[in-house]
């Protein structure tokens, strides 16, 4: 069910999720203050009686509505830059998965552990259980360790895809011929839900993301299951 908290972000389950979050409140801070400001100054002109006639020019009111918006700029500027270079940190991850983009689906590789791999595709609507999120739910789900960094490799086989979690706060084109690399790491438990976010043909939307976040040794038993079968 739709409710007013989708109106904003959802919550941050990573620690670049967060600062994303923080970034997006100070940008937005600055941008309300802005927007009373001048909304302020012009709803006042409606009202204004003082007419001088000799006033051709003002040197440093010039100056000053010049200098100071782009040090106001610098505010948002900085901080974003800090984000930018944070995003692309790589901290020695413990676990790598690689993700295919396919027109319709995903697929995935665990490379450390025998080249695990599988498909992932959405569960049509006909098929959901009555505990299901329609376009959002997928057969196999990515299981993968809270608690600790993680790389995702991000290609395609066919056309561009991208490969999105607004949760984690990663979001990677995936491009036939490149290999695309970001990392997070995931701070809780739980289901974290994501869609292909490249417009990459007619069932573009029929292509979501499924990560399950679980302990460390939950973890470890799903890759031994996985590897004796
Ligand atoms: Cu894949 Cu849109």
């Amino acid at each position: 069910m739709s409710t007013w908290a989708n109106l904003g972000l959802q919550d941050s389950a990573s620690p670049l999720m967060e600062q994303l979050i923080f970034f997006h409140d100070h940008a937005l801070l600055i941008l309300v203050m802005i927007t009373v400001l001048v909304s302020y100054l012009m709803f006042m002109l409606f009202f204004n009686n003082y007419v001088n006639r000799f006033l051709l020019h003002g040197q440093l009111i010039e100056m000053i509505w010049t200098i100071l918006p782009a040090i106001i700029l610098l505010f948002i500027a900085f901080p974003s830059l800090r984000l930018l270079y944070l995003l692309d940190e790589i901290n020695e991850p413990s676990v790598t998965l690689k993700s295919i983009g396919h027109q319709w689906y995903w697929s995935y590789e665990y490379s450390d552990f025998n080249n695990i791999e599988f498909d992932s595709y959405m569960i049509p609507t006909n098929e959901l259980t009555t505990d299901g999120f329609r376009l959002l739910d997928v057969d196999n789900r990515i299981v993968l360790p809270m608690n600790s960094q993680i790389r995702i490799l991000v290609t395609a086989a066919d056309v561009i895809h991208s490969w999105t979690i607004p949760a984690l706060g990663v979001k990677v084109d995936g491009t036939p011929g490149r290999l695309n690399q970001t990392n997070f790491f995931i701070n809780r438990p739980g289901l974290f839900y994501g869609q292909c976010s490249e417009i990459c043909g007619a069932n573009h939307s029929f292509m979501p993301i499924v990560i399950e976040s679980v302990p460390i040794n939950y973890f470890i038993k799903w890759i031994s299951n996985n590897l004796n079968s």
